[in-house]
């Protein structure tokens, strides 16, 4: 039996990283043993989920569990120090859900592609709390379900990790997945451009881009998949990228090839004037390059933040070619909105109780039920965006439903229930006229056409 040094410092082993030379032997057989032992747990419990899934499919097309959200992934509860990455995989979780049901009517096959896959920092010897380990869940379930409702999909996932530890494990798992064509390769994400296209063919696909910094997925590289069918969905290190951006001439080079542009300093100056707030000027950068450089019709981004602080930590980033797909973005955004909030509660209630030693006395506090920072935020944005849209109607004297969702769902944390309620709370002070509806209508459609009757907030 043999086994390599890197195995051994593996965390999922058990066995502490730093080992000294006299005890390496035993401890290289005794890693190798349980390593075995742990290609055939993982295959069991892979069965074994799997199975619960099936169970849970079935109990959903069944009127009393219907309404039961299901999830493969864990509670926040267990990504204790790193609930960043709880709110991104619930995020994930969600809205590859979406994507797959919506697409699953049309297309008869699609790919799910991870160019950063790990597992990274994961908890779990059978990574529950990993990216692989919940798209794979999720897709196997989707495929199921639309099995049932009678459209056969053609499912496949490629992972691809630079690390050769982080692989040897990302490899056993994927070697366990049952139901699913499931490839892992040891590489560079942005080096492996051609082997995905091809993987990919004539299948939709959804791309996930989640690295540890801003390197490895340098915008001229990865155009021709940004040019697909399909979909791609960017984790923003917003965090790293404010602390270093133009800080040194070294990163210069580096931020060339995020942005894809020999001119990005100059344009990020000026955006900087324009905007006068830097993440704004950052973020406004990069969705302008990848919509340039992907020829896209939207850009959407959603925040998660530092946990602990009051600060951006991270945007997920959705780049897409149609309005449905924008829809079901901040319908999720909406979710993951109600979450981060009893995530952050959560946290800062636990952290009083232990900074205060009592916790009988204190109850369910101020911090319970005083907004958090995103409620904040979006009252901010929710004043903005009524403006804005006002001002667009006041311009524009007609427009259709597609028109204002396409560009006001572009905004975070606007969601289309409130330009429905905007809208209707000025067809009701006559400011303006909804064409094609009827008076049942409780929610605007694409077929609705919104025509200028006086100027809003006259
Ligand atoms: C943030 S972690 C990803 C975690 C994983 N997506 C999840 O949510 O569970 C980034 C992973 O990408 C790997 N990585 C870093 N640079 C890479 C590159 N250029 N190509 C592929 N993988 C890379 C790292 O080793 C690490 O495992």
């Amino acid at each position: 039996m043999r086994t390599t040094r890197t195995d051994l410092g593996a965390p999922r082993h058990g066995i502490p990283r730093r080992i000294r030379p006299f005890n390496c032997g035993i401890l290289a057989q005794w890693a190798n043993l349980k390593r075995l032992n742990n290609i055939s747990r993982i295959q069991n419990k892979w069965r074994r989920a799997n199975c619960k899934l099936k169970i849970i499919n079935k109990l959903r097309h069944t009127d009393r569990y219907q309404n039961i959200e299901f999830l493969a992934m864990r509670s926040f509860k267990e990504y204790e120090g790193r609930e960043q990455t709880y709110l991104k995989h619930f995020f994930l979780e969600h809205y590859l859900e979406r994507v797959i049901y919506n697409i699953g009517s049309k297309w008869k096959a699609f790919t799910y592609i991870d160019g950063f896959s790990g597992p990274w920092k994961s908890d779990d010897v059978d990574y529950h709390d990993t990216s692989f380990f919940i798209a794979s869940q999720k897709l196997s379930s989707a495929a199921e379900g639309l099995r049932k409702n009678g459209k056969e999909i053609n499912i496949k996932c490629l992972f691809i990790e630079k690390t050769r530890t982080a692989f040897e494990s990302l490899k056993e798992y994927t070697e366990s997945i049952d139901g699913l064509e499931a490839t892992a390769i040891n590489g560079r994400f942005e080096n492996l451009i051609p082997d995905i296209i091809n993987y990919i063919g004539s299948s939709f696909s959804f791309v996930f881009i989640d690295p540890t910094g801003w390197t490895g997925f340098s915008l001229e590289k990865i155009q021709p998949i940004l040019r697909l069918r399909g979909e791609v969905l960017i984790n923003f290190m917003y965090d790293h990228i404010n602390r270093f951006i133009g800080t040194t001439d070294l990163s210069e080079k580096s931020f060339e090839d995020l942005f894809g542009d020999k001119k990005w300093k100059a344009r990020f100056e000026n955006l900087l004037r324009n905007h006068g707030d830097r993440e704004n000027a950052i973020l406004k950068l990069y969705s302008d390059r990848l919509k340039e450089t992907g020829n896209y019709k939207y850009i959407a981004f959603t925040k998660i933040l530092n946990p602990k602080k009051d600060r951006s930590y991270f945007y997920l980033i959705n780049c897409g070619k149609n309005l449905k797909g924008l829809l079901e973005f901040r319908e999720v955004e909406q979710k993951l909105f109600e979450e981060q909030n009893l995530v952050r509660k959560s946290l800062k209630h636990s952290k009083q109780i232990e900074e205060s030693k009592q916790s009988e006395l204190f109850g369910p506090s101020e911090t319970l039920t005083k907004p958090g920072l995103m409620e904040e935020e979006r009252k901010v944005q929710l004043a903005w965006g009524k403006a804005w849209l006002a001002d667009l109607i006041n311009i524009s004297n007609t427009l259709t439903m597609d028109q204002i969702l396409s560009q006001a769902l572009e905004f975070p944390l606007i969601w289309k229930k409130d330009v429905d309620n905007w809208i209707f709370d000025w067809a009701s002070k006559n400011h303006i006229s909804i064409q094609n509806s009827t008076p049942r209508e409780k929610t605007l459609k694409a077929k609705h056409t919104i025509k200028k009757i006086k100027n809003i907030n006259d």
